[in-house]
């Protein structure tokens, strides 16, 4: 890099209001979080930047670079979301919400953007109501489908949501779950969701909450998927701008702390206390403002400088180190840090499609979970933090025969 490429900060175009989207973390060149080479596959992986910035004009903290979407969701997408049974139940518990709260009328419909394996489209449909699942992915839509669930394998977007309004007529909620942020197209969205949705349909999504990546430094919710890291405050923002109205939100313990709002037509309903409450504590935090920020991104450099000390210590102590969970944030972390098999001597997980694979960009081998418990290692490294209270539950042994957890958010710690 020259120079004055140095000097010179990097600035982006907002996806919202076109305003200057100055970047404040550089997390380097890194892969497809998502996509797990073959040993002897690895020489075709992508690779891009990966830099976050905020927009000066409405706050939307967002990528610098976009990945096209055909490269990250296809016929081998390997994330089924009902690998994990909090997540099931929550998913559940938001479907009998859903159906208890919103799904009133005579006949209602419900459509789905990103419905993987059915998660929660598959109460819906227990339950007999009309309902579509839009996903593009068709390894995961497949399952939904064997489930008996209604599915159109297509990305949504305007011109499929006017599609399915003509055929299927108006729906009373669009629902999104940890994929609306994975959408940079938002006008087109959002005019789909315009077109699609009925003169009180609501537009629900939930997606990891800002708020919660700066106050626990969970930099690894930013890779290539995660397009957008929402907050109250640039969501309103969003919502204006596309003619709707921010009318409820609420926190979410899942996925290491979301937030589920709900967009309605303008005057349609009256915001819940709960907007206000939430807009005002973001304004107290300062949590858009470029001070704040920057400090997030010293966080970040002083966890991976303590978690590569961490594990190169216990290499030179002769002791083994095994990670738990090959998620898409890990990605980010092992590329960030360059934690590769050297560290860390294979990663076990749940998923048929990652293993027997390699991580990508830094190619730990992939095993399956029982892998684990055959040989526990001297410590684990838990990538799958959000699914900690499922895995320690069901790891006890692990603990109990001596071995040590690994873990680096809110910092680095043993337990
Ligand atoms: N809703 C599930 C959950 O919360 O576990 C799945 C989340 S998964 C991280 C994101 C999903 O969104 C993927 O299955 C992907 O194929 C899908 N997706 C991405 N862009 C989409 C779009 N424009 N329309 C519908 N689905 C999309
Ligand atoms: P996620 O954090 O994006 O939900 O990904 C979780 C990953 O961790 C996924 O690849 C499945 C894996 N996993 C396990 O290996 N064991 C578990 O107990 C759970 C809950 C997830
Ligand atoms: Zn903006």
């Amino acid at each position: 890099m020259t120079d004055l490429a140095k000097a010179a900060p990097s600035v982006s175009v907002c996806r919202i209001c076109e305003g200057a989207v100055h970047e404040f973390l550089d997390l380097g060149r890194q892969p497809l979080s998502d996509a797990f080479p073959q040993a002897g596959e690895t020489a075709g992986e992508f690779f891009y930047r990966l830099a976050v910035g905020v927009c000066d004009g409405c706050t939307m903290v967002q990528l610098m670079e976009e990945v096209p979407r055909e490269r990250m969701f296809h016929e081998d997408y390997p994330y089924y979301s009902s690998g994990s049974s909090v997540m099931r139940e929550h998913f559940a518990q938001t479907a009998r919400d859903l159906i208890r709260t919103e799904l009133t009328g005579g006949d209602p419909f419900i459509v789905e953007i990103g419905c993987n394996d059915g998660i929660m489209l598959n109460t819906v449909r227990d339950a007999g109501i009309r309902h579509l699942g839009f996903e593009p992915s068709a390894s995961v839509a497949k399952v939904a489908q064997d489930k008996g669930v209604r599915v159109r394998t297509e990305f949504f977007e305007e011109s499929t949501a006017v599609a399915v309004r003509s055929t299927d007529g108006p729906a009373d909620v669009i629902y999104s779950a940890n994929t609306f942020c994975h959408i940079p197209y938002v006008a087109s969205v959002l005019r789909g969701a315009d077109a699609l949705l009925g003169p009180d349909g609501v537009f629900v999504f939930e997606d990891p909450y800002l708020g919660d990546i700066v106050a626990k430094t969970s930099f690894d919710q930013i890779y290539d998927e995660h397009f957008f890291l929402f907050s109250a405050t640039s969501v309103q923002a969003m919502a204006r701008r596309f003619g709707f109205e921010l009318v409820d939100v609420r926190r979410l313990p899942v996925h290491g702390g979301e937030v589920r709002y709900t967009l309605g037509r303008p005057g349609m309903r009256e915001p819940t206390p709960a907007v206000a409450a939430l807009l005002d504590a973001e304004r107290a935090a300062r949590l858009a403002d470029p001070e704040t920020l920057r400090g997030f991104a010293a966080s970040v450099a002083r966890v991976r400088d303590d978690l590569v000390s961490l594990l190169k210590e216990i290499k030179a102590n002769g002791q083994k180190v095994v990670a738990y969970g090959a998620t898409a944030k890990s990605a980010t972390v092992a590329n960030y840090c360059g934690i590769g098999p050297d560290l860390v001597a294979y990663v076990c997980d749940t998923t048929p499609a990652k293993q027997h694979r390699l991580t990508p960009g830094m190619h730990i081998p992939v095993k399956p979970a029982n892998a684990f418990q055959e040989s526990y290692p001297d410590y684990a490294l838990l990538f799958a933090w959000n699914h900690s209270q499922e895995i320690m539950t069901k790891e006890q042994g692990f603990r109990e025969s001596g071995g040590r957890w690994i873990h680096y958010v809110p910092d680095v710690h043993v337990t």
